[in-house]
């Protein structure tokens, strides 16, 4: 059969894993594999991959060495057009026309959102893989790109934290994750920070400034708070700005590590991750399934339906958190 690939939202290290194993264990499957370019609305503008023999298609050499190249070589897009029902009758009818009978999409809540809107117009086949440097999607231990996004971030929390002893300062260290703290819960336990700060939890300024004034007296000398981008306080400016205000016994900066985090070669877990979900995608729609997620949980394939891997909040395990707060000492 005809299966389209995409990858959509915020691109990912790793995407390139999962589109060379959906080409590579597709192709040799014996389907025709159309590489759809910046996700929802490059499907919309019928922006296809063409390959060296100027066909719509993807062929086995389309993706070579891909796995170890960060971003998408696809492209992605967040498509507003896609959201309206004249867009998503339009893809519909593009889908139709072009006789693909299945969906790959790669990507995060907003693109398995878009594929259950898509499912009320089509009928073919959806079967999605989850990447996401967010690592906020439930049917999953990890999304694709999550370990890489942790990688930079860590190794940024080291060289600061170079400057932070020097000049005996505390920083808050911005990283990304609009609703979920993952990434700066992971940075923080391999970075050695002191504190984190997520939605999931609320800040005590207060409780924070007397907890940095113990760790001062018992002889630190930095102090290093990571902090998610949607933490309720507003992220790492207005904490520190906070801080400062509730006489941190610190001088504090604040450093944004922003889009940083999102490029980057992928590191072997989110080539791994990528190559295992692609081929499991593939695998899945031979076996007939469709309007869900191939995630893998404890090293198993998994298959959670689109609707269920956003609507509930992915927890961050408690103990994580205790981690952090025991070994700051
Ligand atoms: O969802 C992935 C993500 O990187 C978030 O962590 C971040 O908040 C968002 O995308 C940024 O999106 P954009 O690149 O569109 O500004």
């Amino acid at each position: 059969m005809r299966i389209g690939v995409f990858c959509s939202g915020g691109d990912a290290p790793g995407m390139n894993s999962c589109v060379r194993a959906v080409v590579r264990a597709g192709v040799t499957a014996g389907h025709e594999i159309v590489g759809i370019q910046r996700g929802y609305q490059g499907l919309l503008d019928e922006d296809f991959f063409v390959n060296c023999e100027d066909q719509p298609h993807m062929k086995l050499r389309s993706v070579s060495d891909w796995g170890r190249h960060g971003g998408t070589f696809l492209r992605s897009s967040r498509s507003d057009e896609f959201r309206t029902e004249a867009g998503l009758r339009k893809a519909s009818g593009i889908l139709e026309q072009q006789k693909i009978a299945a969906l790959i999409p790669i990507g995060g809540d907003g693109t398995f959102n878009g594929a259950v809107a898509l499912a009320k117009h089509w009928n073919g086949q959806i079967v999605g893989c989850p990447g996401t440097i967010d690592n906020d999607l439930m049917g999953t231990d990890f999304t694709i790109g999550f370990s890489t996004a942790v990688r930079t971030a860590v190794s940024a929390v080291d060289k600061i934290r170079d400057t932070a002893e020097s000049h005996e300062r505390m920083f808050l260290i911005e990283v990304m994750g609009r609703h979920s703290g993952f990434i700066a819960v992971y940075t923080a336990i391999a970075g050695q920070a002191e504190c984190v700060c997520i939605p999931e939890t609320n800040n005590n300024v207060e409780k924070i400034v007397a907890d940095i004034e113990r760790l001062k007296k018992r002889g630190k000398s930095s102090i290093m708070m990571i902090v998610a981008e949607g933490d309720e306080d507003g992220g790492a400016e207005l904490l520190a700005q906070k801080l400062a205000a509730a006489n941190c016994p610190f001088s504090t900066r604040a450093v944004i590590l922003g889009h940083l985090q999102r490029g980057g070669s992928p590191t072997p877990e989110d080539r791994i991750l990528g190559s295992q979900l692609g081929r499991w995608a593939v695998a899945a729609l031979d076996n007939g399934a469709t309007g869900g997620m191939i995630g893998n949980i404890g090293d198993q394939e998994v298959f959670t339906p689109f609707e269920e891997t956003f609507a509930t909040h992915k927890p961050i395990p408690n103990h994580l958190l205790e981690i952090i707060d025991t070994l700051a000492h």
